[in-house]
């Protein structure tokens, strides 16, 4: 998939070296979920395992022709969404710190959700950030997404016990974002 700035295609096992260089920031996976990387052997691990689930993407600058981030799509039991239905998706995302503020991930995410919506018939899209991550409450703002509900006392997967706030677009809801901007 191609956007104007980015490319969404398959992580390789080659981009393990790039993955790590952006993925052992602390900056970056405990807002997401899950624990720096320690190395790049670690980063190679996760390409082969996380990360070749289906529907995961590496966002990919064209300008340079490597990762700068991910996203990707969860389903079913995968997802952190309690009783997800069959046809919704959860989508979750990041980017390296040197590219925050520039509007990628809002471009992913609309590439994303033009896929859902019009290749995988999917009904809704859920998007879940933790209590006070406004950088991501922000990126699905700009892209239709509306608050949903909010679940104390979650424990995260570091053990803290956490805020989670979900957000969610229809596919209705996103036909009208569409009318609405031009995407
Ligand atoms: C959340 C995240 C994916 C946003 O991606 P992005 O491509 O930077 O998105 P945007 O450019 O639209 O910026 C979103 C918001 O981040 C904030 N932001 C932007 N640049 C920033 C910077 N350099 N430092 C701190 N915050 C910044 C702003 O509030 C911005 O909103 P605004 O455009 O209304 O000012 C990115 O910050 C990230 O990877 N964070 C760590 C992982 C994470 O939180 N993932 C989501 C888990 S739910």
């Amino acid at each position: 998939m191609e956007t104007d700035r980015i490319l969404l295609r398959p992580w390789q096992e080659s981009d393990a070296e790039t993955l790590y260089k952006y993925a052992k920031n602390p900056e970056i996976g405990p807002a997401a979920g899950w624990p720096p990387h320690t190395s790049v052997e670690e980063s190679l691990d996760v390409i082969r395992t996380v990360f070749s689930a289906p529907e995961t993407y590496a966002v990919v600058l064209k300008e340079t022709g490597k990762p700068v981030g991910s996203i990707g799509l969860l389903f079913g039991k995968g997802s952190h969404v309690a009783g997800i239905l069959p046809d919704e998706a959860e989508i979750g995302y990041w980017i390296g710190r040197p590219y925050w503020g520039q509007g990628l991930i809002p471009e992913a995410i609309r590439c994303l959700l033009r896929r859902c919506f019009k290749d995988l018939d999917i009904s809704s899209v859920w998007g879940v950030y933790y209590d006070g991550n406004t950088k991501s409450r922000r990126a699905m703002d700009k892209c239709g997404f509306r608050f949903h509900h909010t679940e104390k006392c979650k424990t995260s997967p570091s053990g803290d016990i956490c805020t989670e706030h979900f957000m969610k677009i229809t596919k209705k809801e996103w036909a009208s974002y569409c009318k609405g901007n031009i995407i």
